[in-house]
């Protein structure tokens, strides 16, 4: 029978992979931690409508991306393809609001878009999502990128550029939108590319980021949604800059980076890589002050923003594991009964450790305890376990010791020495 293979775009990791991962997430934990973020889980299927109401029908990930279906009752449920919509989602239903002026959460896990799989993009990948709500403030739209920098320098990753931008409000964005349609009405469908061709009329905001050569030497000369702000969100966005100025950051403004998700307002941002190829960016976000009302909620501001894992661990060293301390030998596989308790003992103690490979030559299991590199052989034969001590071989250095089996903690103490 042919083995089952796994899905287009998905992905088993093993180790060291899986310890890049954990390492990302273990790092995440911590530095949100210090700056007041909780871990929020949320379900990985939702309802469809749920993301139509907040990504938006006109978007890709919308249109062509979710992988949706009906479940036994006929209803349409949508395997998350980001974060924020059920983050969002849950905010409401629990009435957080309510108890917490301010929100602060992050979510970890696997995120589903039907995109075409190529390095740095897969059908399920993995977020490190984090957003704070209830705060319009610049200084929280600065706290947040700060904080995603500080996230990124932890992990010590080479190359990366901060990109910003400010879509504007409600108030202003309107004419800003007169603007692009008039420019645009200059231009024919034939020399737009396929998607923007479509997208002109419903979301000719799109047009901006397109990667198409043609659609790009048009766009050149838009109009810049930065010169249409009110003079509120121009405050706004100057002073997110003098704050990021002011801890050593520096963005560079892109005046085209206007993200794939319709809920933005104000900033945005994206952390791009020159070192990973065309999927460059490896996070985004920005701010969605309507959002939360739009799906019903209170109205109340929000900003965030996610990592893709898979893309950060393009670029992230897997840590160092720490070696075995101890592998068991056994000249006489029938000491076995006697072995496992103590290894077990070890284990319990802290103690990484192996049981090696019981009922093998003495020259295999000592190769074995090489081979997993553990720092000490402990060999257990009959002479051994008649006068209660176990030999402890040091695999660097050739030393033997024999120590008390009478005094574990002892025991432990030379293998951690
Ligand atoms: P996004 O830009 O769609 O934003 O995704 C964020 C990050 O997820 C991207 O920068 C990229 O690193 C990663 N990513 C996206 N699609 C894929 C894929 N197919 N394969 C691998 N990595 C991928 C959002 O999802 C927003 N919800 C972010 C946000 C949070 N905005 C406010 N709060």
């Amino acid at each position: 029978m042919q083995p089952l293979t796994k899905i287009k775009g998905f992905a088993d990791l093993f180790e060291p992979e899986s310890l890049v991962f954990r390492h990302l997430e273990e790092t995440a934990r911590a530095v949100f931690g210090r700056h007041g973020y909780q871990e929020l889980r949320t379900p990985i299927l939702e309802r469809t409508e749920l993301f139509q109401r907040s990504i938006g029908e006109e978007t890709d990930v919308v249109q062509k991306e979710m992988y949706t279906f009906a479940d036994r009752k006929d209803r349409s449920l949508t395997l998350r393809p980001e974060a924020t919509a059920g983050v969002m989602r849950a905010f409401i239903e629990s009435g957080l609001h309510t108890r917490e002026p301010v929100s602060r959460l992050f979510t970890i896990g696997p995120m589903f878009r039907y995109e075409r799989p190529q390095k740095g993009r897969m059908r399920q990948f993995h977020q490190i999502n984090v957003e704070c709500l209830g705060l319009d403030a610049p200084w929280v739209d600065a706290e947040i990128i700060a904080m995603l920098w500080s996230f990124l320098q932890a992990l010590q990753l080479p190359g990366l550029a901060l990109e910003i931008n400010s879509l504007g409000c409600p108030q202003c964005r309107p004419a800003y939108m007169e603007a692009l349609q008039a420019f645009l009405a200059g231009t024919n469908d034939a020399d737009l590319c396929e998607d923007c061709a479509r997208r002109r009329h419903k979301n000719p905001l799109r047009l901006l980021d397109c990667k198409a050569a043609g659609c790009r030497a048009i766009m050149q000369e838009a109009p810049k949604i930065a010169d249409c702000g009110c003079p509120a969100c121009q405050e706004h966005f100057a002073q997110v800059l003098a704050l990021l100025r002011g801890v050593g950051i520096e963005p560079v403004v892109n005046h085209r980076l206007v993200r794939g998700l319709d809920y933005y307002t104000r900033t945005t941002f994206e952390v791009v890589s020159g070192d990973i190829g065309a999927q460059s960016a490896v996070a985004g976000g920005g701010r969605y002050d309507g959002l939360i009302k739009q799906l019903g909620g209170p109205d109340l501001p929000g900003i965030g923003f996610a990592c893709g894992m898979e893309r950060l661990a393009l670029l992230a060293q897997a840590p160092v594991k720490a070696r075995p301390a101890f592998c068991m030998v056994l000249p006489d596989a029938g000491l076995l009964p006697q072995a496992f308790p103590l290894v077990r003992h070890l284990r319990d103690l802290g103690l990484p450790g192996d049981l090696g490979e019981p009922g093998k030559s003495f020259k295999s299991q000592m190769r074995a305890a090489n081979r997993i590199q553990a720092r000490f052989a402990l060999i257990l034969g009959p002479d051994e376990w008649a006068t209660r001590v176990v030999q402890c071989k040091n695999l660097d250095d050739g030393t033997q010791t024999p120590l008390s089996l009478d005094d574990i903690p002892a025991l432990a103490r030379h293998l951690t020495a």
